[in-house]
């Protein structure tokens, strides 16, 4: 889909790119030529992923355990980072989440997922923004959102709330830093499985299907459809777009808000009726 040299020359940081979907769009940034750099709480993960991307791509992929809840441990991994060489992009793609009444949470429980989504996200755009207006750096910060980060949803409150919040982000410093070259956008994604999202989301295989095929287009997300369009935004071919989030969901979210989307299973004969009954 691309020239293989799409992303040559950049740099750039995956949160939580050790495991799922960050892993994926990592692996694909490194078949376009960039260098990268994962981040995560777990080291056996993040070396696991390391070593089986090294295979390939050699020491254009390193890997960093960093708590981003922390922001010095954040700072920390960026002093790191750039005692290498300076990033050019950071894709914000680690999340916390769990399905669950939000009565039955303990405040706890909510800062952990905001923590983790919100704090976590603005802590790592603030420190490496610092870092490319001191040089006066071109770069570009793409957020992995969801589309309840407009519409909210029940069950996955926090979530909700922190995503929504990485989308205010997103829109605010598109305009505050694009005359300074740094650009903002975000990607909303549908069902993409993941052992990380579904283990913690999705309650038992009944559900799992509905979730999964329930959308206009009747399938889950491929990765690499995915991969594609965060590559796309990476580019500097697309440097024209700056606070955008692009939904990649098979029109689900738009199913779900139509008001008249309930009445796809009518019959041919109902549709007739409908006719007789409208003339
Ligand atoms: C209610 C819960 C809970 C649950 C944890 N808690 N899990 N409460 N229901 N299922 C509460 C705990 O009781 C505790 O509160 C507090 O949250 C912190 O729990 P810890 O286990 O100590 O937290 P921690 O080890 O920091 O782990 C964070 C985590 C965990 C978010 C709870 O799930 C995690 O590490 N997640 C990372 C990966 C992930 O979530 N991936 C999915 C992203 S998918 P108390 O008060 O008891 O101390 C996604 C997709 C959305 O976002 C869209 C899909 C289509
Ligand atoms: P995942 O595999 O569970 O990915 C989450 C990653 O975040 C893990 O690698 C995790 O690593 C890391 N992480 C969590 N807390 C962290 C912290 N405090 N510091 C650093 N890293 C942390 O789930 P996924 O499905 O690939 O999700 C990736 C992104 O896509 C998330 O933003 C999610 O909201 C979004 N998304 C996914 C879907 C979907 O269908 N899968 C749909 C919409 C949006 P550690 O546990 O080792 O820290």
């Amino acid at each position: 889909m691309f020239q293989p040299d799409l992303l040559a020359g950049k740099r750039i940081l995956v949160t939580g790119g050790g495991t799922g979907l960050g892993k994926a769009m990592t692996t694909r940034f490194l078949e376009l030529g960039a260098s990268a750099v994962i981040c995560g709480r777990r080291p056996d993960v993040l070396d696991g992923t390391r070593a089986e991307l090294a295979a390939t791509y050699g020491d254009r992929i390193a890997a960093e355990q960093c708590d981003i809840r922390d922001p010095d441990a954040v700072a920390a991994m960026m002093d790191r980072i750039w005692a290498t060489a300076p990033l050019d992009g950071l894709v914000n793609n680690a999340a916390g989440n769990f399905l669950a009444r939000f009565e039955t949470l303990s405040p706890r429980a909510m800062d952990t997922v905001i923590n983790i989504v919100l704090h976590g996200s603005g802590y790592v755009t603030l420190d490496a923004g610092k870092r490319w207006i001191a040089e006066g750096r071109p770069a570009s910060v793409l957020s992995i959102v969801t589309t309840y980060s407009w519409t909210g949803s029940a069950y996955v409150v926090p979530s909700a709330m922190g995503k929504a919040g990485v989308l205010a982000m997103t829109q605010s410093l598109a305009v505050e830093w694009g005359p300074k070259g740094i650009r903002l956008n975000a990607i909303a994604p549908g069902p993409f499985p993941t052992e990380g999202a579904w283990e913690r989301l999705v309650p038992n295989a009944e559900l799992a299907k509905r979730f999964e095929t329930g959308n206009p287009l009747g399938r889950v997300g491929k990765p690499e459809e995915l991969n594609n369009l965060a590559a796309f935004l990476m580019a500097d071919g697309s440097g024209f777009i700056n606070g955008e989030v692009v939904t990649i969901d098979a029109g689900n979210w738009l199913k779900g808000a139509g008001q008249f989307s309930m009445f796809e299973d009518l019959t041919d004969a109902e549709w007739e009726e409908m006719k007789a009954r409208g003339r």
